[in-house]
């Protein structure tokens, strides 16, 4: 239901904001590490280059900065946000979540939070639960994030994927608006079917290291299979622990195929069709992926935003990288129907279209000035806090031990 006290209500992205590590690895850095060649890399994907995370940056740190970034363009406090969704497939734990660090960092007080495991399509899925509250009436105000580390889960000796991926973060904010417009529609697919063409084994209800063991013997194998990986005896066919696998060729023809199906079928869902489409913002995996797509959708490949040749393919977070800088660039404007689309493992996929109703960062002024500065004063009273309540905690430990009394009510 689209409606509120019999009012519609609709979702609007308001605010936007990316971040990429100051780290560049270029194809040359990667013809050192494995045996490719800049040329191979280029002709068979389109990338020339990707952004990696310092020692001192994560999936969470880079996520803030983009949801900073969000925030001062919607110019909105991270008080009214009421849901942060964190797309990632990179998080810094199981639990606590991602969203959950980002909430605290940012003194998102009022925000509820969770990750959204749904690999490169994860920030389409998380756009559209966040726009289902807003129209429900549930909620006024999201951050969606979509944030990664690819480079901390790639396998450095296998060449099909290591030179494919990079580091980055963007978000989005969304509010409750009575103006037509923003989210139109959305279509979420997934095909669990394919989920041997792209994993990543990690600590989960079945621990593969055991399960590979068993494969060589040292336990029974009974039952010890995972329905995404089946178990081959030979070693270099397992995926390894802890790091991406990928049947290439594969997947390239599924991204091919879905992009079509599901960006006619959330036109259709919109009342539109291609021609009204100013502008396209794929996942961005491979350049022949979108000239196959454009192909397919019987356009012109410039139809396609496409920034992948300076990040590569940054999982959750390259849609909306790939939107701010279609934005800075002035390639969309108001009025305009743009579309989102993803797609990646699972597999999952997923279009969306949005009306773009024109948000604009806030003039520079006195009162935006106000705003900003009451930001930055939420942020460092979230870092002196968590700092606190952690010492407090150790002193209140300390204390425990030197109060008989205490000791005998917990024991
Ligand atoms: N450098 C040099 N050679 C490489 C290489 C590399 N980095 N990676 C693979 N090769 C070799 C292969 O070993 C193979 O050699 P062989 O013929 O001697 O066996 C040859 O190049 C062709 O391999 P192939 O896998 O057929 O290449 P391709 O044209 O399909 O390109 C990908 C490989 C990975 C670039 C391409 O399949 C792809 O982009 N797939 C989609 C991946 C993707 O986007 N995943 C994320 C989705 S979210």
């Amino acid at each position: 239901m689209d409606a509120h006290n019999g009012q519609k209500i609709y979702a609007h992205i308001v605010g936007w904001g990316m971040a990429v590590p100051d780290g560049v690895l270029t194809n040359a850095h990667l013809e050192a590490i494995v045996e490719t060649s800049d040329e191979w890399i280029r002709t068979r994907t389109g990338i020339r280059e990707r952004r990696i995370a310092s020692e001192r940056e994560s999936t969470t740190t880079l996520g803030l900065r983009a949801a900073q970034r969000a925030l001062d363009v919607s110019d909105l406090q991270p008080t009214e946000i009421d849901l942060i969704i964190v797309a990632t497939s990179t998080p810094e734990n199981i639990f606590p979540s991602t969203a959950s660090l980002i909430q605290h960092s940012l003194g998102a007080v009022k925000a509820g939070a969770f990750d959204l495991s749904a690999a490169c399509s994860g920030f389409v899925y998380g756009v559209d639960m966040a726009a289902q509250a807003i129209k429900s009436g549930s909620i006024q105000t999201a951050l969606v994030i979509g944030t990664e580390t690819m480079t901390r889960i790639l396998d450095w000796q296998d060449r099909g994927t290591c030179i494919l991926f990079g580091d980055g973060a963007g978000a989005v904010v969304l509010r409750a608006s009575a103006a037509q417009g923003g989210i139109l529609s959305a279509v979420l697919r997934s095909d669990g079917g394919g989920s041997d063409m792209l994993g990543l084994p990690t600590v989960g209800s079945v621990d593969l290291r055991n399960a590979f063991s068993a494969v060589n013997g040292a336990r029974p194998t009974a039952g010890l299979t995972t329905p995404s990986v089946e178990l081959s005896s030979s070693p270099d066919a397992r995926p390894r622990m802890y790091k991406m696998h990928m049947n290439g060729g594969e997947v390239f023809k599924f991204a091919t195929r879905v992009i079509t199906e599901s960006v006619h079928q959330a036109l259709e869902k919109a009342g539109l069709t291609m021609s009204d489409v100013s502008l396209i913002v794929p996942h961005q995996a491979n350049q022949r992926i979108i000239q196959a797509a454009a192909r397919a959708l019987k356009v012109e490949t410039d139809l396609f935003m496409s920034n992948l040749d300076r990040y590569g393919n940054t999982s959750a977070a390259s849609i909306p990288i790939a939107l701010c800088e279609a934005i800075e660039q002035g390639r969309i404007r108001e009025g305009q129907n743009i579309v989102f689309v993803g797609f990646g493992g699972g597999l999952t996929w997923a279009s969306m279209v949005v009306k773009w109703t024109g948000a604009r960062p806030p003039e520079p002024g006195a009162t935006t000035l106000i705003n900003q500065q009451r930001r930055q004063i939420s942020y460092l009273f979230a870092r002196w806090q968590m700092r606190l309540r952690r010492l407090s905690r150790r002193w209140t430990s300390l204390f425990a031990r030197f109060l008989p009394h205490r000791r005998k009510k917990t024991e």
